[in-house]
């Protein structure tokens, strides 16, 4: 009997790290999903899939939420460890107008703490594992048209601390992958949005299947395309 794979999601409650969680789920996953407060729609899912769904509590801001989280899962082993958590602030905003607290807390929680996350759980991911994080389209600098400013510059800054983490971690052979997912109808991407949640996470899924042990670092599409950094 082949092993069940594991996933574990960071950032679940709703939105795309809710619809990534689902879909493992329906792929017969078995399936880590974190929480900063009781999502009843996780729980719901949970009982949809007795026995695949564990419901984690994660503060991703916070270095010690994310070390207890480790110490939680000590011996397990991760096919996928998917950062998904992020938010956005100021969208409109520029550095002139902008509430500065906007602007940090968005470098806090989309650039620095996914990678500070990388750095505390690698090791429950073995050789040929997947570390995804969800950036943007909008954190590509060549692509940029200077729409969320300021949010697209965190994803920037997300992608290069990936670069260092990747130079960094080479030996540990596993898939790197920024995720870019388009743009979608969630509470952030908002209900102008192109896309329902339908058409970008199963091809997200799909896409991580198709990369997985592929060492090494891609910012990457829906569509397995690389983007330009
Ligand atoms: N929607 C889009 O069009 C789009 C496009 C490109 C990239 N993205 C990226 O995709 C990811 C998910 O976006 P979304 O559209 O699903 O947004 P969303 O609906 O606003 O959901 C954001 C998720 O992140 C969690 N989160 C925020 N801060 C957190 C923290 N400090 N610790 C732990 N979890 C935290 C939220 O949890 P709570 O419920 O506790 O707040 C929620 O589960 C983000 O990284 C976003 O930047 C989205």
């Amino acid at each position: 009997m082949t092993q069940q794979s594991t996933a574990l999601v960071l950032g679940a409650s709703r939105g795309l790290g809710f619809a990534l969680t689902e879909e493992w789920l329906k792929r017969g996953w078995r399936v880590i999903a974190t929480v900063r407060t009781p999502s009843r729609e996780l729980s719901d899912l949970g009982g949809r899939f007795l026995g695949s769904l564990d419901i984690e509590t994660l503060d991703i801001a916070n270095a010690e939420s994310v070390d207890a989280l480790k110490d939680r899962l000590s011996g397990r082993n991760l096919d996928v460890l998917f950062i998904n958590a992020g938010i956005a602030r100021a969208i409109e905003s520029s550095p002139g107008v902008a509430d500065e607290r906007d602007f940090l807390d968005m470098m806090l929680v989309n650039a620095f703490a996914p990678v500070r996350a990388a750095e505390l759980l690698r090791s429950l991911v073995p050789a040929g594992g997947t570390i995804a994080i969800m950036t943007s389209e909008l954190g590509s600098i060549q692509n940029a048209t200077g729409s969320w400013q300021l949010y697209s510059s965190s994803k920037a800054a997300l992608n290069m601390l990936m670069k260092g983490y990747a130079a960094q971690h080479a030996r540990d052979r596993h898939t790197l992958l920024l995720v870019a997912p388009g743009w979608v109808r969630t509470d952030m991407g908002g209900s102008n949005a192109l896309l329902s949640i339908d058409e970008s996470i199963p091809l997200v899924v799909d896409m991580i299947e198709a990369n997985r042990g592929k060492a090494g670092l891609r910012y990457v599409d829906r569509f397995n395309k690389t983007l330009p950094w």
